[in-house]
């Protein structure tokens, strides 16, 4: 885990949001660090190689989301996305995120 990620960690804890705001805030963070936007646009931000993912929370489930993350090709064999390095957590964080959105 990224200190970054502990930091955010340990600072949601004693916000009074719900247990599912912080995660998705935890994963728009991670989704900043990790280079999504090198190939995604968010809104007007990022980079149209790949699908917008403004409203992909209204597309796929969390927990379809999660999986896609953790390996896009055993989700979709065609998958062009490769094989982010994530971990459980960064990936739960992220699919709550991208859940969210719609
Ligand atoms: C190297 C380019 C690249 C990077 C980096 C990348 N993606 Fe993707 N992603 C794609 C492509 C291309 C697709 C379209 C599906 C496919 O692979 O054929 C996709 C599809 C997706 C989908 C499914 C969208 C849909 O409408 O079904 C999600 C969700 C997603 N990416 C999330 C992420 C997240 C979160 C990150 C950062 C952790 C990320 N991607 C990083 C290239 C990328």
């Amino acid at each position: 885990m990224t200190a970054a990620l502990a930091a955010i960690l340990g600072f949601t804890a004693t916000t009074t949001f719900g247990q599912d705001a912080s995660l998705a805030a935890q994963g728009q963070r991670v989704f900043n660090d990790q280079g999504c936007y090198g190939c995604h646009t968010m809104g007007k931000s990022g980079t149209p190689i790949a699908p917008d993912l403004s409203f992909v929370g209204a597309k796929h489930s969390e927990a379809y989301l999660r999986r896609w993350l953790m390996d896009p090709q055993q989700q979709k064999p065609s998958a062009h996305m490769p094989k982010l390095e994530l971990s459980e957590t960064e990936a739960r964080a992220l699919a709550a995120y991208l859940a969210s959105l719609r």
